[in-house]
């Protein structure tokens, strides 16, 4: 299924159902596996509710909501966005009953074998369910405060019939929910929806900012109220119109090696210790679908989210450093290890202002090893014109910057120690004023009456020819 759903992905194919998944349980499942759902950029700005030229529109949305007093060019963001504004504030719809507890399996009745989770890569540890949406709120909370709820993405490995282990990262939300519940000595409800409708799906993996509860963004994408139900055997809210939810505590301590697993470096990771979540009930919705991705060398899904996402990310960072004017993370480099900025540049040292500030200020550029700077004629999805401006407006002795000993994610075994990598910046920017005693080249370009001309005659003479 791993190599099919890849070869279909990289087609910018269709969504994919498996009806009869097999050779995963002793009981077997008529529980058909839906994947390559984001395949297409397309289809992550359909999740989002918007086409992809309304991407930029949402992006400006987003940045407006995080600044305090949001700058001229962003307040006309919010005025444009009324609905989804009103939205966000709305509390989610709790009911009675629900869809999504069609059928219940409590305690001894729970199987997670039964359910038919991918083991993706040859030498996985083991089955790995891809598109959780992890729910937890913080300690002391109410369970109807849905609105304090955390939603994230984090993968989670089944370890036997009733028990997972939730590898969400230090810094997630999950995590920090857990550290308080585990300083109380407590251990923490979780609730897993598998199937959550797009925007929840997206929501979730979506950076947003700490006030805007995932729950309610979806909910305000969809244009209604999330519906909500309470779970059967934890004291949380659980999506009504869900798939398949699974329910259960984590322990405040009781930890397993996670892994190894092929992740979006297209390496397999080493174990490490998450903690371990014990499953008091699954539930489900009638007929319901098991969604699956797999995480590989890119293309996968969360390469192909990650660059929509990059899309709504550029008015937030243009906020703090206006004069860049693009920004591209190429998939193929892990969609964060390489970035490509494109400035209006005005003075000297400009470009390596930028590089420090994307390293400086924002934190998801920490694990970025390489920035190439280029004016904005620069193209930054287009590799033969950043091949073209590192060729003849860089100059390795001059326009190179090195860093040692900074931030560097645990999964880049390049770097010599574990969390502790260098960084590069090549300014391949046009030098200007002090920044060079010689005189600049002048970029050649036909005029536009001679560019228009010469189409028209390929286009007659050469139809063949045409794109
Ligand atoms: C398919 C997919 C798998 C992911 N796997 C993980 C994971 O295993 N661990 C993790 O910490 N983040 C993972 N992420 C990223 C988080 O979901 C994402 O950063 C999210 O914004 C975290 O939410 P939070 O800030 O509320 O914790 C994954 C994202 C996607 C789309």
């Amino acid at each position: 299924m791993t190599a099919v759903h890849r070869a279909v992905l990289e087609a910018k194919g269709p969504v994919l159902q498996f009806d009869q998944p097999t050779g995963f349980s002793a009981r077997g499942s008529s529980i058909p596996v839906v994947t390559n759902l984001f395949g297409t950029t397309e289809r992550v700005a359909a999740g989002l509710g918007v086409s992809l030229d309304g991407l930029d529109d949402l992006g400006s949305f987003l940045a407006a909501l995080r600044a305090p007093t949001p700058p001229d060019g962003l307040r006309d963001a919010l005025s444009r966005w009324p609905v989804l504004k009103a939205a966000l504030s709305t509390r989610p719809k709790v009911v009675k009953t629900a869809p999504v507890q069609h059928a219940c399996h409590i305690g001894p009745d729970v199987d997670l074998r039964a359910l038919p989770i991918q083991t993706h890569w040859p030498e996985d540890a083991g089955p790995l369910i891809t598109w959780p949406v992890v729910l937890t709120r913080p300690f002391g909370s109410e369970p109807n405060a849905a609105q304090g709820y955390n939603a994230g993405v984090y993968r989670v490995q089944v370890l036997d019939r009733n028990r997972l282990i939730m590898r969400w990262l230090p810094h997630r939300g999950g995590a920090g929910h857990h550290r308080g519940w585990a300083r109380n000595n407590k251990k923490m409800p979780v609730a897993i929806v598998l199937g959550a409708n797009p925007a929840t799906l997206l929501s979730a993996a979506l950076p947003l900012p700490e006030t805007v509860s995932e729950l309610t963004f979806a909910g305000a994408l969809n244009q209604s109220r999330p519906r909500l139900v309470p779970a059967r055997t934890v004291p949380m809210l659980v999506p009504a119109d869900a798939e398949i939810i699974l329910e259960g505590w984590v322990s405040p301590n009781e930890m397993a090696p996670e892994g190894p697993f092929g992740d979006h470096t297209g390496y397999y990771n080493p174990a490490e210790p998450f903690p371990v979540m014990h499953v008091t009930a699954v539930t489900y919705c009638e007929a319901p679908l098991y969604l699956s991705t797999y995480t590989g060398r890119p293309p996968d899904e969360p390469a192909i989210i990650g660059e929509v996402f990059n899309r709504l990310a550029l008015p937030t960072i243009r906020a703090q450093i206006p004069e860049i004017c693009d920004l591209w993370l190429p998939p193929a480099a892990c969609s964060y290890r390489i970035a490509i900025v494109a400035i209006d540049k005005r003075y000297p040292g400009q470009a390596r202002r930028v590089m420090m500030a994307l390293w400086g200020m924002l934190p998801q550029f920490s694990y970025t090893k390489m920035i190439v700077a280029v004016d904005a004629d620069i193209n930054t999805r287009n590799w033969d014109d950043i091949a073209w401006a590192l060729a003849t407006r860089m100059d390795p002795g001059r326009d190179v910057i090195t860093l040692d000993r900074t931030p560097m994610d645990y999964l880049d075994f390049a770097s010599p120690e574990p969390g502790l990598a260098g960084k590069i910046g090549l300014d391949a920017t046009t030098k200007i004023q002090s920044e060079t005693k010689r005189e600049w080249g002048t970029v050649m370009r036909s005029s536009e009456a001679d560019l228009e001309f010469a189409q028209n005659l390929v286009n007659k003479r050469m139809p063949e020819l045409q794109p």
